[in-house]
């Protein structure tokens, strides 16, 4: 299994048999190596409704023939546009054929906004993904604040890969993120949703160096962790 950084909080799980992507924000994204037209996934993972995270989904979607899986309002917006999406909850989890998924708290809001015509569609609440593969647990917390329940997310999951947004301003910055590091247990902790705008401008490597030894880690874009 490989899973690559692709800017913001992008990431993608190759499993050899399944393409997965979480959050595609590729359109407006600053870092990314990716091309919305070049994207193969059959299955994308959405944390919440914001336009940073939803992304390319429709696009990416409709030509990959993918299934979306995204918090209940979420996916029902989504489902109205056309795609196929398989809708869940926070604390609800689901085998899939490419592996099981779980939705946890993110304290975050969760709106999709509609430039054109100045309007905001509510789409339920945030949330963070456990997604385990091949007996590795890969948790993407999406975009929240530091809460004390990452200590029960740890306890209870093995986490192999954590993703945790370090941006500060929308999301935890780097203080509360090395918290949250330490909450969730994760063997691995990579940086995300930093720098894609200058109010989010962080040093991922000041972050991961914060971190106890060979816990933290920066991936560039592009770069890779494989699990054998
Ligand atoms: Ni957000
Ligand atoms: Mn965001």
């Amino acid at each position: 299994m490989k899973v690559t950084y692709h800017g913001h909080s992008v990431v993608t799980v190759d499993t050899g048999n399944h393409q997965l992507i979480f959050d595609p924000f590729i359109t407006g994204n600053s870092l990314t190596d990716l091309k919305p037209e070049e994207v193969k996934a059959d299955v994308i993972l959405l944390t919440h409704g914001h336009n940073d995270h939803v992304g390319d989904t429709i696009e990416i979607a409709k030509r990959n023939h993918s299934l979306v899986v995204a918090p209940n309002e979420l996916a029902v917006y989504l489902g109205w546009k056309g795609l196929n999406v398989h809708p869940m909850h926070i604390g609800g989890s689901h085998q899939f054929d490419f592996g099981q998924v779980k939705l946890t708290q993110a304290f975050h809001g969760s709106a999709y906004t509609e430039e054109d015509s100045q309007k905001i569609v509510y789409t339920g609440m945030p949330a963070g993904i456990l997604l385990t593969v091949e007996g590795r647990t890969i948790f993407h917390a999406g975009d929240t604040g530091l809460f004390s329940d990452m200590k029960l997310i740890g306890e209870l999951n093995h986490i192999d890969l954590a993703f945790l947004p370090i941006g500060d301003n929308f999301t935890m910055g780097p203080e509360d993120a090395k918290l949250a590091a330490e909450w969730l247990r994760a063997k691995q902790v990579v940086p995300v949703h930093y720098s894609t705008f200058p109010v989010i401008e962080q040093n991922p490597h000041a972050f991961a160096d914060s971190l106890p030894g060979g816990v933290g880690k920066v991936l560039e874009v592009g770069e890779s962790i494989e699990f054998k």
